[in-house]
């Protein structure tokens, strides 16, 4: 009797365990928002759209932020916040200086979920080595997230929104900034990402020999060429990527994760309603959850579940 009811008591405790330390993976996205600016911001519709893409992610890198008011960061926030449980502050943002040569400036911003990530460090790429200077329009704004609830524990985010016609050399100047940044922090795992330009008429074939970034064997590119990032119909193009490098946040991807999110199919709109919100579809990976009570269990559940499949059938 005893043993009977010993059971069904200890399911019990498995099942509060599992919902009080639940592990899921991180998605982490880059979403050029075509000219995000006032007037953007003033458009409800098409800051519902973009909450909504955001809130899919743990970490979201967004481009293209026209924010020199500073109500970007406050503004996302504060709708992210406003659609979670009370009290709980889900989201926080950092965002880079203006960055551009003339009076034409753009930031990246990093969106990211406090609960499961936090930032180390950052620092804005000083783009000026002899005789290679300023060879990015908007250098990249490189973060250093502390991630405890995966099994890479920490990873340094590399943005880059390119200008189309100069994005062979600043692609292969990424391998650059991935040197400061080795000697800089040390970190051992990188992800390089953004409206990169690359593809169609910007990084035709025979330039991919002159991108380090990509004939060095240790970067691993997770969107591949025939990828079409591109909202307008009548354009196939992969200008959107991500890349990795380090053995450990390579080994640690969810495998098939990494894609375009299709936000005009996802929400049903038309491609005119599509590209008042943007002309680019964001980029999106997974990396695996860390060990945990969670996954200690499940690392022998399935085995059970696979012995009782199989007694079923026999
Ligand atoms: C990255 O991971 C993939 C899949 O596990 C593997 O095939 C590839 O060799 C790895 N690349 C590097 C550079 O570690």
């Amino acid at each position: 009797m005893a043993g009977r009811l010993g059971v069904p008591l200890k399911l019990l405790l498995l099942l509060l365990l599992l919902t009080l330390d639940s592990s899921q993976a991180l998605r982490i996205c880059s979403f050029n928002v075509l000219s995000f600016g006032e007037a953007k911001i003033g458009n409800s519709r098409a800051m519902d759209v973009i909450v909504k893409v955001i809130s899919r992610c743990d970490i979201m890198l967004l481009m293209e932020i026209k924010d020199s008011q500073n109500i970007i960061c406050p503004t996302l926030t504060k709708m992210l916040n406003g659609k979670s449980r009370k009290g709980t502050k889900d989201y926080n943002c950092i965002i880079s200086n203006r960055l551009g040569r003339k009076a034409y400036k753009e930031q990246y911003a990093f969106l990211y979920r406090e609960n499961v990530v936090s930032v180390k460090k950052s620092y804005h790429y000083h783009d000026a080595q002899d005789g290679d200077e300023d060879v990015f329009s908007r250098e990249p704004f490189v973060v250093w997230f502390h991630s405890p609830k995966t099994a890479v524990r920490d990873f340094v985010i590399i943005p880059l929104h390119t200008t189309p016609e100069t994005s062979v050399r600043e692609i292969d100047e990424l391998f650059d900034v991935y040197m400061d940044v080795k000697r800089r922090w040390k970190p051992e795992n990188f992800i390089f990402m953004g409206d990169f330009n690359a593809g169609c008429s910007y990084v035709p074939k025979k330039s991919w020999k002159d991108i380090r970034l990509r004939m060095d064997p240790k970067f691993v590119w997770l969107i591949a060429d025939n990828v079409d990032t591109t909202v307008k119909e009548s354009t196939k193009c992969a200008y959107d990527r991500i890349v990795v490098q380090g053995q450990k946040i390579n080994s640690s991807i969810v495998p098939d994760s990494a894609k375009t999110f299709d936000f005009r199919k996802a929400y049903r709109l038309t491609e005119e309603e599509a590209l008042r919100i943007s002309d680019h579809f964001p980029v999106e990976f997974e990396l695996q959850p860390g060990e945990s009570f969670t996954n200690f269990v499940r690392s022998f559940v399935p085995q059970k579940k696979r012995g009782r499949k199989k007694s079923q059938r026999g």
